[in-house]
């Protein structure tokens, strides 16, 4: 494999010259760069990145941790982390927890050994104490983290107002005649999900309806665990709901599965609400209502942060950014509803 001595043999120059050709930091003439430029071809030359890494001890790479990589939802705030990386001269690496804290702090020791320069985290459900966490920031690499805030960890953060993008939908609901809405959460070791039924809640109090436990029920955002609540709601003796405000895509779109199978129809049977946002909103019948979340630039403003940190511009207490949720109303809560529920 050629070396820049190679190169610097090859363009009749010295090794400095071949050296600030490739940095770009100290001027050199049209000639001299050229005939460097065309040894580099010629001799099919890659500067070593790891060589390169341990003299500016930057290796201009940032992890990116999210927990499910199959959920539309997080390859959206990848590609705004990554749009701000390339931008920078920055790579990327991406794990995938698959919800599971072990994997988290599996994946966030791999960054720590490969010197990544900053992580950006969605962090995993579950009992995550965010030791591995407080690790990684106490060696001196900066994390960001994203959509979901960890306890008793103070850090740079981006997510959404959840409490207040649930109210909203809520309302909706009960602005289109329902009293009876019952909301299937996230994981409640997650403050995002819990916020949410906090203002699912809020919306039932100021409008006068009690919420009840029995139309709280708690998911995972897994579709396959929509499909099997929402079923179990239906079908059991309980007085049926009239509405579903369903706390996430994809178990939004499980619960719609599972009341078909029993022959229900939405918005006819059954009026849905759901959060996140579809990548394709209208492909679907009926249309889904959502609270859209702004995955994209959350991925944005968190790299940005994390560049900022790491260039020392950032000198505050952790920041921590709140953006809005948009409600987007289709065909899915749009029918009036007035009989009383069976
Ligand atoms: O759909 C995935 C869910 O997990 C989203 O609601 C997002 O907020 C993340 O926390």
């Amino acid at each position: 494999m050629a070396t820049i001595k190679d190169v610097a043999r090859r363009a009749g120059v010295s090794v400095g010259t071949a050296s600030h050709v490739l940095s770009g930091k100290v001027p050199v003439s049209d000639q001299l760069r050229k005939r460097v430029e065309k040894a580099m071809a010629a001799l099919d030359y890659h500067p070593s990145h790891i060589a390169r890494s341990l003299s500016i001890r930057r290796t201009h790479t940032i992890g990116i941790v999210v927990p499910d990589i199959t959920n539309p939802f997080f390859p959206q705030i990848i590609r705004g982390v990554e749009s701000v990386a390339a931008k920078f001269g920055f790579s990327t690496i991406t794990f995938n927890t698959d919800d599971q804290v072990d994997r988290e702090r599996e994946a966030l020791s791999f960054l720590r050994s490969r010197r990544v320069d900053g992580i950006l985290l969605v962090i995993a459900p579950g009992r995550n104490d965010g030791s591995h966490i407080k690790a990684i920031i106490k060696a001196g690499i900066p994390v960001v983290c994203l959509d979901r805030l960890p306890r008793s960890i103070s850090v740079d953060s981006v997510s959404v107002d959840n409490f207040s993008g649930a109210r909203e939908a809520v309302q909706h609901l009960i602005s289109m005649g329902h009293q009876h809405i019952a909301i299937i959460t996230g994981p409640l070791s997650l403050k995002n999900a819990r916020d949410r039924v906090r203002g699912y809640k809020s919306a039932l109090r100021e409008a006068g309806i009690p919420s009840s436990a029995e139309r709280i029920l708690e998911g995972d955002f897994r579709e396959e665990t929509g499909l099997r609540i929402s079923r179990d709601l239906f079908i059991s003796g309980r007085q049926r709901p009239s509405a579903l405000f369903v706390s996430n895509n994809l178990m939004a779109l499980g619960a719609l599965q599972g009341l078909s199978e029993l022959g229900l129809k939405c918005p006819d049977d059954f009026a849905l609400a759901s959060f996140d946002g579809f990548i394709f909103p209208d492909v679907f019948r009926p249309t889904l209502t959502t609270v859209v979340q702004p995955a994209y630039e959350i991925g944005v403003r968190g790299a940005e942060i994390l560049l900022q940190r790491l260039n020392g511009e950032l000198k505050s207490d952790p920041l921590h950014i709140e953006l809005s949720t948009e409600l987007r109303i289709k065909e899915s809560s749009l029918r009036r509803f007035n009989k009383v529920p069976t």
